[in-house]
C-alpha cells in the first residue's frame, strides 16, 4: 500500500511508548516451544510460531512457510536438522531470494542432509544423523549462523562448540541457559567460545519477551530529529550485544537516558529516555557492525540531520538483509538532498545539520520494513507531503508502527 505521510506540529513529539515483541527472543522461545507473554507480535514471530506448531504435531514431511523471516528459516532448519525430520523451508519473494549456503554448509559438515535451490530457499531437509561432536569457526559475524547450529545440537542431543571473533546477538545462549542447558561462554583474545553439551536435558520455562530495540530504535531516532521533542519507550530489550546503536548515538551527542533496568530469563530489559538532540558526525569501528546490523539504515537517516561527515564500512552483510539495504539507503538518500556516497560495504554522507530541512520526496521500499520506516521518519524533516510506494512490509516486524506515527502527531493517508 502506498502511503502518504506528513508531520506538522508546533511541539515535539511526546509521550510513553512501547514497540512489539523481541522478534529474536520471540521467535527462539517459539522454535524452542516455551510460552510467552502476550504482547504486539509481527509477522515474523507469527509465522515462526506457525511452524513450531507443525513441528509439534508429530508430522512428518513438512512444508513450513517462513514469511519474510530469514531468523526464522535459518534458525528452524537447523532445529529441524537436529530433530531428524524431513522437512522443507519456504519463503516470500525476499526471503526466496537471500543466501542459505551459510547454514546449509556447516550443518551438512555435522552430518545433516540439505539441499539448496542454487544457495537459496527453499531449503529441504532429509532425516539423518548429526555427529556427536562438532567445533565450528563462525565465519561470517552472524547471529543466525551461531543460533542455527546450536539449535541442531540441541534437538540432535549433541555437543558443539561455536568460535565467534565479533560478538554477536546472544539471545541463544541466554535463553539456553536460562533452560538449564550446559552451555558456556569463554572470553579469551577477542574470541568467544561457546560450548553446549545437549547430551544433558533441559528444562521448559516460560519466557518474559520484552520489546524489540530495533523497532524501539526507529521511535529513539524520531524523537532525536523532532524539536523539543521527549519520549520514553518502555520495557524494552536492552541486551548489550543488541544496543551498540545507544553507544553510536551517544558519540553523535544524543540525550538519551536508560531507566528502571531489570532483568528477566537472563535478558536486560529497561525503558529508554530520549530528547530531541542537535547530533553530530560519527565514524563507526568495524567491530560494532554486527551489534548495528539492524540499525544502520537508521542511522543513515540520522547521519543526515547530523553535522559533519558520517562514515560506515565494513557492513557488507547490509546486502544480503530483507533487501540490499545498501542500495535502498542509496535510493532513501536521493530524496533528501544531502551529499553522500554509498559503497560496496558501507556508505558516506555529509550531514547538513539539525535544521536541515528537505521539501518533499518519493520513496522506495524495495519491500524491507526497516526502510519503510526509516522512510516514514523523513516525513519529520519534509516541509511538504513525503510518499512511500509500499508499507506493507511494516507488519513483519512492527504491524502498529502507523499507529504509534499518528499518536506522535504525524498525518498518514493512503496514497
Ligand atoms: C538476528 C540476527 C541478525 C539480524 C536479524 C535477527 C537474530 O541477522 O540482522 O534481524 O535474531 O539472530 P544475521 O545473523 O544475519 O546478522
Amino acid at each position: 500500500m502506498p502511503v502518504k505521510v506528513s508531520f506538522k506540529s508546533n511541539h515535539g513529539i511526546q509521550g510513553s511508548y512501547e514497540v512489539p515483541l523481541d522478534k529474536s527472543i520471540a521467535q527462539r522461545s517459539a522454535i524452542l516451544g516455551l510460552s510467552t507473554n502476550p504482547g504486539v507480535e509481527g509477522e515474523d514471530i507469527v509465522s515462526t510460531k506457525k511452524a513450531a506448531k507443525q513441528i509439534l504435531s508429530g508430522a512428518d514431511n513438512l512444508c513450513l512457510d517462513m514469511g519474510n523471516s530469514g531468523t526464522g528459516m535459518r534458525l528452524m532448519a537447523g532445529f529441524i536438522a537436529g530433530l531428524g525430520i524431513d522437512a522443507e523451508l519456504v519463503g516470500d519473494e525476499s526471503l526466496s531470494n537471500r543466501p542459505m549456503e551459510r547454514i546449509a554448509k556447516p550443518l551438512r559438515e555435522m552430518g545433516a542432509e540439505i539441499y539448496l535451490k542454487e544457495g537459496k530457499p527453499p531449503i529441504k531437509i532429509a532425516k539423518s544423523d548429526i555427529a556427536d561432536e562438532f567445533i565450528y569457526d563462525l565465519e561470517i559475524p552472524s547471529a543466525q549462523i551461531k543460533s542455527c547450529l546450536l539449535l541442531a545440537a540441541l534437538s540432535a542431543g549433541t555437543k558443539i562448540k561455536i568460535i565467534e571473533k565479533e560478538t554477536t546477538r546472544n539471545h541463544t545462549e541466554l535463553l539456553l541457559q536460562h533452560l538449564d542447558a550446559d552451555l558456556a561462554v569463554k572470553k579469551s583474545n577477542g574470541e568467544t567460545e561457546i560450548t553446549l553439551d545437549a547430551t544433558k536435558p533441559i528444562t521448559a520455562k516460560d519466557v518474559f519477551v520484552p520489546g524489540d530495540f530495533s523497532s524501539a530504535a526507529f521511535l529513539i531516532g524520531a524523537a532525536l530529529i523532532s524539536k523539543d521533542a521527549d519520549i520514553c519507550i518502555e520495557n524494552v530489550g536492552i541486551n548489550p550485544t543488541r544496543i551498540g546503536f545507544l553507544e553510536v548515538l551517544k558519540e553523535m551527542n544524543a540525550n538519551i537516558k536508560i531507566e528502571n533496568v531489570r532483568e528477566a530469563n537472563n535478558e536486560q530489559i529497561g525503558d529508554i529516555h530520549v530528547k530531541y538532540s542537535p547530533l553530530k558526525s560519527v565514524i563507526l569501528a568495524k567491530d560494532i557492525i554486527p551489534n548495528i546490523i539492524d540499525e544502520l539504515p537508521l542511522l543513515s537517516v540520522l547521519a543526515c540531520f547530523a553535522e559533519g561527515e558520517t562514515k560506515v564500512s565494513g557492513a557488507k552483510e547490509l546486502r544480503v538483509k530483507e533487501s540490499d539495504r545498501l542500495s535502498a539507503i542509496e535510493l532513501m538518500l536521493k530524496n533528501i538532498g544531502v551529499e553522500f556516497d554509498v559503497f560496496e560495504d558501507g556508505f558516506n554522507i555529509i550531514g547538513k545539520g539539525a535544521n536541515y530541512q528537505f521539501s518533499s520526496g518519493n520513496f522506495v521500499s524495495l519491500g524491507d520494513h526497516r526502510i519503510a520506516m526509516c522512510s516514514a521518519l523523513c516525513a519529520l524533516k519534509a516541509t511538504e507531503n513525503i510518499f512511500i510506494d509500499n508499507v506493507q512490509s511494516v507488519t513483519t516486524s512492527f504491524p502498529n508502527f502507523f499507529e504509534i506515527l499518528e499518536q506522535m502527531g504525524f498525518t498518514i493517508e493512503e496514497a
